[in-house]
């Protein structure tokens, strides 16, 4: 048995989709543990293109069992959709995802919640996916969530309902709603949209917590997929630059039910480069030419809302916050070759902020936006680094820049990525077999 966890180790996007598949292939389950449709995990296989918002992305395998954790915010509709979308796509959804009871479920209001909160934020606004994120994890923390499990007594139901749209009505007096968005409000349509999936969904929910114990108890190789990026952590992160959830570990234990102790390998991904959607400080962002060259070159455009991204270089202070706080064993690099045409590759290692040095990622916002990022810089390879499979394949000066960042971040890189599809892969190691010195 061995339970390995896969976290985002920048700012989200940095390619969790692809990795998750590939291990997904030796694993018996994978497990979503927070984040809803905010998400976006774009998988090619076979050259054809999967983005999964909510469903564990071990769905493209016919033999994984996916669960949706009671950590995740589930939003109903979504979930058909994207339930139903698959089925089209002749990938097989069944017995083989389950939902779990406890998490709770974004409703049409807090969709719209999302979209005021952010235009009353005005300049101060945090550039969310608009799915509702936010608004579901306050009313879960508030005790006003709608959990899954409540769709099953209607009285309960409509109780939980009422009571949560009475307060909201109450709070939002002053906010001026069209007609389509005070609908969102009104008891008789939630009533009616969690009628909508109620019989759909019906299959596919259970106890999720006690299907971990189980796994675990049965000696089944577990994953478990993170969603957004720790540099997004509600408590790790660029606050209040953020998501509303713990993307790490710590999310995994809390939001799946899962016994301290049981997680025996974490790695964190990162990209050879940075990106960020939304607002925030970005130290090591590169602006007009540079940073266009990077989103151009990486496609670098968001798979759930299709902003463009914004790009710049690896920040190594940043990554071994990520690490430290993730307690990541190793990382996998993923877009190596998106660096193929850069004559000088940098490296961000450290921050000035008024003369003084910074090495410790700062907990303000406003302290990291003035922070100015110290570069290292490597010489490129300028030469093609696209579907390389072992290390032997990349240029000498791409391995070097591998050995940097290892040197640099203090941990070994376990994979690279070298393209979107499942072979373009470099595995030095693989991550579900247990460190030495994690075995007991
Ligand atoms: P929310 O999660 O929609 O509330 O958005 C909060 C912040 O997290 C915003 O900056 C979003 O752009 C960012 N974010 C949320 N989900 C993702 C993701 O899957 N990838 C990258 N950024 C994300």
């Amino acid at each position: 048995m061995s339970v390995l966890s896969v976290v985002g180790g920048q700012w989200g996007d940095e390619g969790k989709g692809k990795v998750v598949d590939l291990l997904a292939g030796r694993a018996d389950v994978v497990a979503r543990y927070q984040g809803g449709a905010n998400a976006g995990h774009t998988v090619v296989v076979d050259g054809k293109q999967f983005i999964l918002h909510l469903i564990p992305t071990g769905i493209l395998h016919p033999d994984v069992r996916c669960i949706i954790g009671s950590g995740v915010v589930v939003d109903p509709i979504a979930l058909v959709e994207e339930i139903e979308q698959l089925r089209a796509s002749g990938i097989e959804v069944g017995s083989n995802l389950v939902i779990g009871k406890r998490a709770h479920m974004i409703m049409p209001y807090h969709k719209v919640i999302d979209a005021h909160m952010e235009e009353l934020l005005g300049v101060n606004r945090i550039g969310t996916t608009g799915r509702g994120i936010g608004p579901a994890y306050s009313d879960k923390a508030a005790r006003l969530g709608v959990r899954v499990c409540d769709l099953y007594d209607e009285k309960v139901l409509s109780e939980r309902v009422r009571v949560s749209l009475a307060i909201k009505k109450r709070l939002l007096s002053g906010i001026t709603l069209s007609r389509e968005e005070l609908e969102a409000f009104e008891e008789d349509h939630i009533m009616e949209v969690c009628g909508q999936v109620r019989e759909i969904l019906k299959p596919l929910v259970r106890n999720t917590d006690a299907e971990i114990l189980e796994a675990i108890t049965s000696g089944k190789q577990i994953l478990l997929e993170g969603a957004q990026g720790i540099l997004l952590d509600l408590d790790m992160g660029t606050y209040p630059y953020v998501t509303s959830s713990n993307t790490g570990v710590g999310g995994a234990l809390s939001g799946l039910g899962m016994p301290l102790g049981k997680v025996d390998t974490i790695i964190a991904i990162m990209k050879a480069y940075c990106t960020r959607v939304g607002q925030g400080p970005f130290p090591s962002e590169l602006h007009g030419d540079e940073g266009e060259r990077l989103r151009a070159e990486g496609g670098e455009y968001g798979a759930t809302t299709g902003r463009p991204r914004r790009c710049g270089w690896f920040d190594a202070v940043a990554a071994r916050h990520a690490i430290q706080v993730t307690g990541a064993d190793a990382i996998v690099v993923t877009k190596l070759d998106v660096l193929d045409n850069q004559e000088t590759i940098r490296v961000c290692i450290g921050y000035e902020m008024n003369g003084e040095r910074i090495t410790i990622f700062p907990a303000e916002a406003t302290i990291l936006e003035r922070c100015v990022p110290v570069y290292e810089d490597f010489p490129g390879w300028l030469a093609p680094t696209a579907g390389a499979r072992s290390l032997d394949d990349l240029p000498e000066r791409a391995r070097e820049y591998i050995g940097h960042l290892e040197r640099i971040i203090g941990k070994p890189v376990w994979i690279i990525s070298t393209g979107p599809g499942r072979g373009d892969t470099i595995e030095i190691h693989n991550p579900f077999s247990v460190p030495e010195e994690r075995k007991v």
